[in-house]
Formats: structure tokens, C-alpha cells, sequence
């Protein structure tokens, strides 16, 4: 598929972003991720709309560069780069010109903070990275990718954009099960991270079609979409979604082919 074909994907999922960063003082004003305990405010005050943590579960180090997908109001974007420091960067990607802009917001305050200019937000689609090959250390990311219309073309770009020996650290919603084809066309369930999840065996096949090994489950706990925001239809949808999503934080590595695995 085209990006051209994307759009109207990314057109849905930017409306509704866009409507999370204009109303950003709570974490749910519509149909959005927040999947509850990993969805907390970052030291800059900025939201997080996320399911995982995947910083907590990288191994960032002085100097390294990491590139966050859909890096939102940067929540992610910031922690990682207080790990790498000064020598290192720290670059979040999203498409919602609204979320860039509380992004920016957000980097003058962690400036002031940490005293570091190793941030930089840039404007564009995850299934095109505007991320030259090799230049990440390190990929996270955090309930997005099931937001994406391609996601195979998304680890496809992680991949080109890694180093030989650089890893991908992924959090993200993933089916238990197929949902029913009515939930399936849920505009407000896709926005809210569930309906156009992957069921888990597709997701984690897409990891590795992409070239990714040795793939390791770092944590995976059921993901319930009507205890996480008070949206009337998420809500009705809860029972139906009972036991179906789970959120996951996924490793795996771009190995060395060169030189064999290292
Ligand atoms: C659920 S929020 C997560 C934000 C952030 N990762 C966090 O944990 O707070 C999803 C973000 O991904 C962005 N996004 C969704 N699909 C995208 C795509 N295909 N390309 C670029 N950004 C995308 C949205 O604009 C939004 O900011």
C-alpha cells in the first residue's frame, strides 16, 4: 500500500491527536490511548498517552541515539535523553502538527530543567521515517504502531533507520483474539489503540519479517480499554472487549549480518 492510500488513516488518527494536544490538561478528553498505570504525566508536566514504558527496559547509554514513534507531547522523547546525555540525541517523530507543537513547549521547559539541547522533534509518518539509514541506537516506541495502517512497513522502516547492532524496544496494544467486524470499523476504537490492533501472532511475525531476532517479551499484561477512559462508546464496547487486548513491550535486535550474530 501507498502512503497516498494511508491517509485517510492518518487523517483519523491526526484529528483525533490533534483534539487530545488542543484539550492536553487531562489524559482523556476522547477516544485515545491511556492505558492507565504507564500513562502518567513526565517531569516536564507533558501528558502520557502510553501503554508501556519503554525506556524503563532499554539500555540507553551516554552518547547513544534513539528515535521515538509517535513521540506525542515527548514524554518518552525526555526521559531517553536525560539517559544519553549531552553527546548523545534523543528524537521523537509524530504527524500531528498539534502534539509537535506541545512537544516544542515541552523541550523549553526540559531545557531549563536539565540545562541539555539533545531533543529534537521531527514532522512525519512512522511507515516513512524522516530518519536517514543507521542512524539510530536505539527505537521505542509507545502505543502507536497499532495505529498505524502499515504496520510491516513501520518495523520495515525501524529497521533501515537502525545501525547494525541496534535494538527496537516496542510497546503497543495487541489482540488476544479477532474483535467483530462492527468493533473492527470503530472509528473511536481505532483512535483508541484497539481496533486497529494486530492480533499478537501477526504483530510479532511483522517484527521479524522485517529482519528483527531474537525477539524477547519483556512485559505483557491484559490491556482493558473501558477501565481506561470514561468515553461512552469505549465503554459499551468494554464487555465485548474483555480479555481481548493486551499490552506488550516487545525487544528485538537488528543483528550484525556481516559478521554473524553479534
Ligand atoms: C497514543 S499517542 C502516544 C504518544 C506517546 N508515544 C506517549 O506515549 O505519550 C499516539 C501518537 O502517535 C502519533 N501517530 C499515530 N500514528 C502515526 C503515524 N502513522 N505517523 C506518525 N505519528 C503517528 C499521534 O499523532 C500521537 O501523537
Amino acid at each position: 500500500m501507498t502512503i497516498k492510500k494511508h491517509s485517510a488513516t492518518h487523517l483519523l488518527v491526526r484529528r483525533a491527536y490533534g483534539k487530545v494536544a488542543r484539550t492536553s490538561s487531562s489524559c482523556c478528553p476522547g477516544s485515545s490511548c491511556c492505558g492507565g498505570p504507564a500513562s502518567k504525566k513526565g517531569a516536564e508536566g507533558e501528558m502520557g498517552l502510553s501503554c508501556g514504558d519503554p525506556v524503563a527496559f532499554s539500555k540507553l547509554k551516554k552518547g547513544m541515539t534513539v528515535v521515538d514513534l509517535g513521540s506525542g507531547a515527548g514524554k518518552d522523547v525526555f526521559l531517553a535523553a536525560e539517559k544519553v546525555g549531552a553527546k548523545g540525541l534523543s528524537i521523537g517523530v509524530d504527524m500531528t502538527p498539534e502534539m509537535l507543537k506541545l512537544a516544542a513547549k515541552n523541550t523549553e521547559k526540559f531545557t531549563r530543567r536539565t540545562g541539555l539541547k539533545n531533543v529534537e522533534f521531527r514532522k512525519g509518518v512512522i511507515e516513512k521515517l524522516p530518519v536517514k539509514n543507521s542512524e539510530a541506537d536505539l527505537i521505542i516506541s509507545n502505543c502507536v504502531i497499532n495505529l498505524s495502517p502499515d504496520k510491516p512497513a513501520v518495523f520495515r522502516e525501524a529497521f533501515r533507520a537502525l545501525k547494525p547492532g541496534g535494538a527496537i524496544v516496542v510497546s503497543d496494544i495487541v489482540l488476544n483474539r479477532a474483535l467483530p467486524p462492527a468493533l473492527k470499523k470503530h472509528v473511536g476504537l481505532y483512535a483508541g489503540c484497539v481496533a486497529g490492533a494486530l492480533v499478537r501472532e501477526a504483530y510479532l511475525c511483522a517484527i521479524k519479517a522485517a529482519g528483527f531476532a531474537g525477539l524477547k517479551l519483556l512485559s505483557d499484561r491484559l490491556y482493558s480499554a473501558s477501565g481506561t477512559c470514561s468515553d461512552p462508546i469505549t465503554e459499551k464496547a468494554g464487555k465485548a472487549l474483555d480479555g481481548a487486548a493486551s499490552s506488550i513491550t516487545v525487544w528485538a535486535k537488528k543483528y550484525n549480518t556481516s559478521g554473524g550474530k553479534k
